[in-house]
Order: C-alpha cells, then structure tokens, then sequence
C-alpha cells in the first residue's frame, strides 16, 4: 500500500515505520521539519499542500501531535492551545482534508495515549486532546464514505520512552514499541473501523 506517515521521525514514527516497511508497504513520511513532505499539523494549509504534494494514498497515518504538560491550577488557556492546535484539531483536519486523497477502502489512523484514561498530573491538556480524537474517530467512522475506515491506537508509555518520561509515569508498566506498531498495522491492513486501539 501507499501510505503517508506523519510523525515518521519520532519514536512511535519509526517504530510504525520498520513495521510497515517490513510489510513492503511504500511510505511517504512528512513532518515539520523531517520527512519527504514538510507539513506543520496546526496549518490547514499546510495540510492541504501535504496532500497536494503526496496525492492519493491508500493509508493517512498520524503519529504527531504535541501537548503542553502543566497541572490544572496554572494552565492557561494560551497554553492549553498547543493541545487544542496540534494534537486535536491538527489530527482531525489531517483526516478531514485526507480522506479526499483517500482511495477507496482507505484507512486513517490517528493517535491518542493512556493519559485520558489514566491521569498523571499535569496530563489534562493531552487528555483533552487524546478524549477529542478518540470521540472523533467513533464518530467519523460511521460517516465515511466508498469503505474508508478510521481508527486510533492509544499506547501506553513505551519502554523506548521510559528515559524521557518515565518519571512522569511511575507505577505505570511500559509497553513494547513492537506492540505499539502492530496496533498501528492492525488499522492499516485490518478492516475494523471506529476502533480505538488501547495498548495498555
Ligand atoms: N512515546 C510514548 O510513550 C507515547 C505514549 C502515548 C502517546 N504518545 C503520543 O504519541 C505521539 C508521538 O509520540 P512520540 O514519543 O513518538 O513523539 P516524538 O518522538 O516527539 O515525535 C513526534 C513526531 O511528530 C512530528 N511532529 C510534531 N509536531 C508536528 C506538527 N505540528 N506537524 C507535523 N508533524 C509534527 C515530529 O517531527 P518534526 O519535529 O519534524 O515535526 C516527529 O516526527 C504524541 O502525540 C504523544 O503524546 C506517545
């Protein structure tokens, strides 16, 4: 399949990346400053000459988006809008522009995390983002048209990110990257829709 990864830099970028290409999938790989195609999520322009630039695909895969951490009592509002820019609307206008470059039976898949379900402090931003797609995806599932499917994967902290935020997750029990990635090929070459993968 022809597939459009952004956030293919990152860590559950490459990790989804060796998976898929073990499959022999082609992947276009996009990110702000890495990647094939150079796409900012927070600009739907940016998106549209994403999409513009790669052309039809048979997946749209996100692995990107950005939350600021901060508990509640000095969160504000202008911090809270990286959530709401990056990781919730700049998903969703992801799928919304995508699924017009989609071919039929196409999939999206999208990415949340465990922090909706499972607080940490200063974790109510990207929950916020992380309950907004997963409500998305639920719903947009049953609205698409010629067989297109959406889903998300909502991993827990993966071992490969235990050095950089493992204190933030004390007590929780880090899942493998490989996990991870295969819930990643599941939405891709599986024929499930409106499902939020919990690797948990
Ligand atoms: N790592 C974990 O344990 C874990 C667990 C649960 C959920 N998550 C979620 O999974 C996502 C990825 O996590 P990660 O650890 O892989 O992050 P990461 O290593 O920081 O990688 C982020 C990737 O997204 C791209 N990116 C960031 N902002 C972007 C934007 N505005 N437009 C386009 N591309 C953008 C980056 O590339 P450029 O820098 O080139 O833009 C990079 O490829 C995050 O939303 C995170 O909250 C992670």
């Amino acid at each position: 399949m022809r597939i459009l990864l952004v956030g293919a830099s990152g860590t559950i970028g490459q990790l989804v990346t060796h998976r898929l290409l073990a499959r022999n999938h082609e992947i276009i790989t996009g990110g702000r400053f890495s990647g094939d195609i150079h796409v900012d999520l927070t600009s739907k322009e940016s998106i549209e000459n994403l999409f513009k630039k790669a052309g039809a695909v048979d997946a749209i895969i996100s692995t990107a988006g950005a939350a600021e951490f901060a508990p509640v009592h000095s969160l504000t509002p202008e911090i809270n809008q990286t959530a709401v820019l990056s990781k919730l609307l700049g998903q969703i206008n992801l799928a919304l522009v995508g699924q017009h470059y989609l071919y039929e039976n196409g999939s999206i898949t999208l990415i949340t995390g465990i922090m909706k379900d499972d607080p940490i402090p200063g974790g109510a931003s990207a929950a916020m983002a992380n309950g907004g797609v997963a409500a998305f995806v639920k719903s947009a599932a049953i609205d698409l048209k010629n067989g297109q499917r959406i889903n998300c994967v909502s991993p827990n902290i993966l071992e490969e990110s235990m050095e950089d935020y493992g204190e933030s997750f004390i007590g929780f029990t880090p899942v493998s990257g490989k996990e991870v990635a295969n819930a990643f090929l599941k939405s891709v070459e599986g024929k499930q829709t409106g499902q939020e993968y919990k690797v948990y």
